[in-house]
């Protein structure tokens, strides 16, 4: 019998927007303080685009760092996923954007659209390609750059937000303690005006009243959101521990969306995981969408927090609504 084959993360590249916008510059332009952001959401400040940079300039310098790390050329590239909700261009597909501009000829591109889960939803995808034994080579995208749909006159939304890229490489392993060992995803489609952008797609398309209206930018049920985000990042906790048969014990790191540090620690304290188990970096990235597990994945990473060996447990919720999460075995 075949030997059964598991997609492993063989390197993972990162990438974030050129500006810094902090607290103070928020204060200056809203009614709003330094104080109020750091309670409620433990941001700081937040990296966003200059206006030269995209989603797919950063996915590209995020994925080309992954691949060189993992000792490829961008021509061995079999398959590239983009998980985004700000897409370069409403057709074709960003993933298609980032292949030219890595030079990647030879790979089937495309991309998917979970929000804020968009990450582990396209790495499901992604293992399953490599799983199949077809593909090879798969660079998984979550890359977003919310800045450029963000409403920079309602303050209960546009602080909360940054850009970013995070890339991995996937590739085959028939190493047993090595690899993707569960992934779960869910969505719930009448919680759909949760988080939205109302206008600019076949509903509504883009008119001068939508646009006078302000309805090409990104609309929250903050509360709500806050909520559900809780709850799904409990359940998600609960789902991936069991379904491997592990305990807090056998998890070294936790990398959630980096959404809101109340939420994340209220998910993480329901199981009592320590602080140095919970990775958090949205004091100086900020949420950065589809971004947010991989560039956390890839700063621990830097940091020596997480690497070969280690098993970590991503876990992200977003606008649809869906949520995800995934165990993997670097
Ligand atoms: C957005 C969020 C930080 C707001 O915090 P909150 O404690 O729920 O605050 P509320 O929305 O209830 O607003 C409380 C007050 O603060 C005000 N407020 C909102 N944003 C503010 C800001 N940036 N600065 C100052 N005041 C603000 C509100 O207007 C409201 O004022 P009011 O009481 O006079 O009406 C919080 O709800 C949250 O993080 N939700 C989840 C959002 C999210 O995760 N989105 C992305 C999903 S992927």
């Amino acid at each position: 019998m075949a030997e059964s084959l598991r997609a492993a993360i063989a390197a993972v590249g990162i990438a974030v927007g050129d500006k810094i916008m902090t607290n103070a510059d928020f204060e200056a332009i809203l009614d709003t303080s330094d104080e109020w952001i750091t309670k409620r959401t433990g941001i700081k400040e937040r990296h966003i685009c200059t206006e030269e940079q995209s989603t797919a300039t950063l996915a590209a310098d995020a994925a080309r760092k992954a691949i060189a790390d993992a000792g490829l050329t961008p021509g061995e590239v079999d398959m590239i996923i983009c998980a985004t909700v700000t897409p370069e261009m409403p057709l074709p597909a960003t993933a298609c954007f980032i292949q030219e501009l890595l030079g990647a000829d030879s790979a089937a591109c495309f991309d998917v659209g979970a929000a804020c889960s968009g990450f582990i939803y396209a790495l499901t995808v992604g293992a399953t390609f490599v799983e199949s034994g077809k593909y090879k080579n798969v660079v998984v995208i979550g890359a977003d750059t919310l800045s450029k749909i963000a409403d920079y006159e309602d303050r209960g939304t546009c602080v909360l937000f940054g850009d970013g890229a995070g890339a991995v490489v996937l590739q085959p392993t028939t190493d047993p303690g090595k690899g993707i060992l569960h992934t779960v995803l869910h969505s719930k489609g009448d919680g759909w005006d949760f988080i939205h952008v109302p206008a600019g797609g076949s509903r509504t398309p883009t008119s001068e009243e939508t646009i006078a209206q302000r309805q090409h930018y990104i609309k929250m049920r903050g509360r709500d959101v806050y909520k559900f985000a809780v709850e799904k990042m409990q359940w998600l906790l609960g789902n991936c521990m069991e379904s491997c048969n592990m305990t807090v014990d056998d998890i070294d790191m936790v990398i959630p969306h980096q959404v809101n540090n109340r939420i994340i620690q209220s998910a993480t304290d329901k199981f009592d995981f320590p602080i140095e188990k919970v990775y958090v970096n949205i004091d100086h990235r900020g949420n950065t969408s589809a971004a947010s597990v991989p560039l956390a994945l890839g700063e621990a990473w830097q940091e020596g927090k997480v690497g070969p060996g280690s098993t970590v447990m991503l876990i992200a919720f977003g606008a649809g609504l869906t949520w995800a999460g995934a165990v993997v075995k670097l």
